[in-house]
């Protein structure tokens, strides 16, 4: 897949970046320098073309998803991280995601297909990714979602079924509400540093 590393102090985790619908690879680093700029960077473009703007799998429409290119890509992505943890000398153990969107969708997907695929991960205004299907335990693992109390896209009873299916799994969920609706903004940013202190470097 296309992506670009940045290696900083190797004790830090690794911050795997997975940007919105329609941007590229570079959005979300300011972010993650922002949240710990020691840490390294593995970001990653997606692989779907939808008119020109790089997404993580295909969707029918708006909110509706291509289930099997949700799949198949959430397969590439799986088995990307692993060669990517080799080639780069790190343990897949220690990348902690940041997706924003469409990004936080195909993270979320990894946890609903893959066993301690993701071990931490931070997801900035998250759908549910993958209904009716047997979702795999994912003991001692973390997630922070950033939700929007008015987001047009997700409506805060899909955050609740998600925070739901999430615990389901075992997951430990934190869950912050901000008041800008699909937006990033520093409100958020600064929640989410806050849980990364607290949960990835602290824990
Ligand atoms: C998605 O397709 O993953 C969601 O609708 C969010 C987005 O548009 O990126």
């Amino acid at each position: 897949m296309k992506h670009l590393f940045i290696e900083k102090d190797k004790q830090k985790p690794v911050f795997l970046l997975l940007h919105g619908t329609g941007g590229t690879e570079r959005d979300l680093i300011p972010v993650a320098e922002h949240i710990d700029p020691d840490a390294s960077i593995l970001s990653v473009r997606g692989n779907v073309n939808e008119n020109g703007m790089a997404r993580y799998f295909k969707r029918l429409r708006e909110g509706v998803f291509d289930e099997e290119s949700l799949v198949s890509e959430t397969e590439t992505l799986h088995q990307f991280l692993n060669q990517a943890a080799k080639e780069y000398d790190f343990d897949r153990q220690k990348l902690v995601a940041l997706g924003y969107s469409n990004g936080a969708n195909i993270a979320g997907s990894l946890l609903m297909h893959y066993e301690h695929s993701l071990r931490k991960a931070m997801l900035l205004h998250p759908m549910v990714p993958r209904r009716g299907i047997a979702y795999p335990t994912q003991d001692k693992v973390k997630v922070f979602i950033g939700a929007g109390h008015n987001d047009p896209l997700v409506d805060k009873s899909e955050t609740e079924e998600l925070v739901g299916l999430f615990e389901g799994q075992g997951i430990d969920v934190s869950v912050t509400y901000t008041n800008h609706g699909h937006a990033l903004s520093n409100e958020e940013i600064a929640s989410a540093k806050a849980w990364y202190e607290q949960n990835v470097v602290h824990e």
